[in-house]
């Protein structure tokens, strides 16, 4: 087994986990967010500098790996790993995602999806079979079953056709993976936000006995309130001896209710994607460093960070880099929301370790959203 899951304790308070999760590179504590390095780089950041604000696992992307440089590049180069230089661990998401956002002319059939290279336009198909393939030869720690996302809203019969398909498509994705000894292939339970569905898609996937689930078609644009609905709804579902991941959520007020929820890992481009247009996250909510009011504003971003950012710059200086388009600026706000959002993982864990978690949750709140979230 690639990855395997140790739970530590309950959060007597939230019901929230803290656990370990073990790979074969590295054991990572769990809650944890992994940062997003699409093209097999966090966007600015070397793995050095990772590796000092304390990520454990980073998130990429098969979807792009697969159309350039090609996996067999990748293979070749022995793996992701050593190809970009980072020793800890890696998660591949399979594609069935990106293809809906990104590509054009898509067509789904029981068979995969084709589709147009975003990049080159040329024809190309995703199937079960070729994503485990791809994410076979990338060789990420963990590697995620060919799923398909529905929209939102979608009509009930759409998203059950589309779960049972994704179901089907997990098992071809068994089938298919040839590493299973070190490569965790997780499933992804869909079903919209149709509480029904969501049990169906759990149940199924639950009995193929994959080694960790994710929660995937949310935060697809329906209200947060929904969203915790349809989490508090699915994760009960999901055996309790095996991780748990939310996709694609990674706002510090989601986090923490994924958390509550029985989440254990997360992914998300928010941090490092509005990083670099000039928004950062602070103890005292979002501050947007490129605004004017800054200009002569000398003092950190977060007075109560004391990451290499905080520690040497100030707003000034760091608006004054964004706004003529330096790149280190970029690399600051970068550096700055990834240790945000890692410390407030650590302080997560310590407060499911002393039963407090609510209590963190209403204090974090009153102070980042002002209390109104
Ligand atoms: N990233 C965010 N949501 C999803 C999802 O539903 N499926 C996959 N594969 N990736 C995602
Ligand atoms: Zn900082």
């Amino acid at each position: 087994m690639a990855v395997r899951y140790e739970l530590i304790k309950v959060c007597k308070q939230s019901g929230a986990r803290l656990g370990r999760l073990h790979t074969p590179h590295g054991t990572f504590e769990t809650p944890m967010f992994m940062p997003v390095g699409t093209q097999a780089t966090v966007k600015t950041m070397s793995p050095e500098e990772l590796k000092e604000i304390g990520s454990g696992v980073i998130l990429a992307n098969t979807y792009h790996l697969y159309l350039r440089p090609g996996h067999e590049v990748v293979r070749e180069a022995g793996g992701l790993h050593r190809f970009m230089n980072w020793n800890r661990g890696i998660l591949t998401d399979s594609g069935g995602f990106q293809v809906f956002s990104l590509s054009t002319l898509r067509k789904i059939t029981e068979e995969g999806v084709s589709f147009r290279s975003h990049i080159s336009g040329e024809p190309l198909f995703l199937s079960p079979e070729k994503s485990i393939e791809v994410q076979n030869a990338l060789g990420a720690d963990i590697i995620m079953a060919f799923d398909e996302c529905p929209p939102f809203p979608a009509e009930r019969e759409y998203v059950r056709a589309s779960l049972e398909r994704t179901t089907r498509w997990a098992e071809r994705c068994l089938r298919a993976h040839r590493r299973p000894e070190d490569q965790a292939l997780f499933g992804i339970v869909q079903g919209g936000m149709y509480r029904d569905l969501r049990e169906q898609s759990a149940a199924q996937l639950v009995a193929m006995d994959f080694p960790g689930y994710a929660v995937g078609g949310l935060s697809v644009g329906e209200p947060k309130e929904l969203m915790y609905e349809i989490l508090s709804h699915t994760t009960p579902l999901l055996p309790a001896g095996k991780p748990r991941y939310l996709m694609g959520v990674g706002s510090p007020d989601a986090l923490i209710e994924g958390v509550i929820r029985g989440i254990d890992m997360f992914d998300c481009v928010l941090p490092t994607r509005i990083a670099r247009n000039g928004t950062t996250m602070t103890s005292q909510g979002r501050l947007v460093v490129r605004n004017a009011r800054y200009a002569r504003d000398f003092s950190p971003l977060d007075p109560e960070c004391d990451c290499y950012t905080c520690r040497h710059y100030t707003r000034a200086y760091i608006r004054h880099l964004i706004k003529a388009d330096e790149t280190f600026g970029l690399r600051l706000t970068t550096y700055h929301n990834l240790y945000f959002l890692t410390r407030l993982m650590e302080r997560v864990r310590e407060a499911i370790r002393e039963d407090r978690l609510l209590d963190f949750r209403d204090q974090f709140f009153a102070k980042y959203y002002g209390g109104d979230q």
